[in-house]
């Protein structure tokens, strides 16, 4: 099977899940979100961007807090459902939904957030290349000590290689404040991950 052939089945898988669980991951922000806006706020961060945002729980959370945030996922289902949530209410102006796949770039030009956010998009489905391109692009698109902030599945379930030693080997051109391994619960799932707080060196 070509690589376009397993990217557009994990797409599906994706788009199929939102159709027949349009909540699959809870209604509420995440509890790393919330720690997040801290940070942020901390930082006098203005423009950020959510990806692998899903429908949009963390994103629509940030805009509440007044950030401006573009909410970045490759599924159409998942995007359709932040619209709707969005389209009859202020947060319209600041809450931008982009349907993107990550792994062909980033369409943003350098420097243009303050803050990048991901929570649990790493490492599910992704190949080590994809990763460090991945990596290599929130860096581009990062501004000079921009935040680098996310919350990445690790342990035998998802990967043998995501963990705490791989990240740090991927993440030599940023700062690491703080990385937290925890065990979190998201819906109905429990889940091992680690926090990465971090920033982009100048
Ligand atoms: C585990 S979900 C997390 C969703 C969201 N952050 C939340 O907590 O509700 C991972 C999300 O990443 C998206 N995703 C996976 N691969 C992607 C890619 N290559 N480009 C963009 N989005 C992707 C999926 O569509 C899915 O919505």
């Amino acid at each position: 099977m070509i690589m376009q052939e397993i990217e557009d089945m994990e797409q599906n898988f994706w788009d199929e899940l939102y159709e027949i669980e349009p909540e699959h991951f809870g209604t509420g922000e995440s509890e790393f979100a919330i720690k997040c806006s801290e940070v942020m706020k901390e930082c006098k961060v203005n423009r950020v961007l959510d990806i692998g945002c899903g429908y949009g729980r963390d994103s629509i959370f940030f805009g509440t807090q007044g950030f401006n945030v573009f909410a970045l996922d490759y599924s159409h289902k998942a995007l359709s459902i932040l619209n709707r949530r969005i389209s009859a209410s202020p947060l319209k102006k600041n809450v931008v939904p982009i349907q993107y796949d990550i792994c062909k770039g980033m369409p943003f030009d350098d420097g243009y957030f303050d803050a990048v956010y991901s929570f649990l998009l790493f490492p599910v489905g992704f190949s080590e290349t994809e990763i460090e391109y991945i990596f290599s692009e929130i860096y581009r698109v990062l501004q000079h000590n921009g935040l680098f902030l996310a919350c990445v599945r690790t342990g035998k379930e998802v990967s043998s290689f995501f963990d705490e030693k791989y990240i740090r080997s991927k993440l030599k051109m940023f700062h690491i404040n703080t990385l937290n391994a925890r065990n979190i619960s998201v819906g109905r799932y429990h889940f091992n991950v680690i926090e990465i707080f971090s920033r982009r060196t100048a």
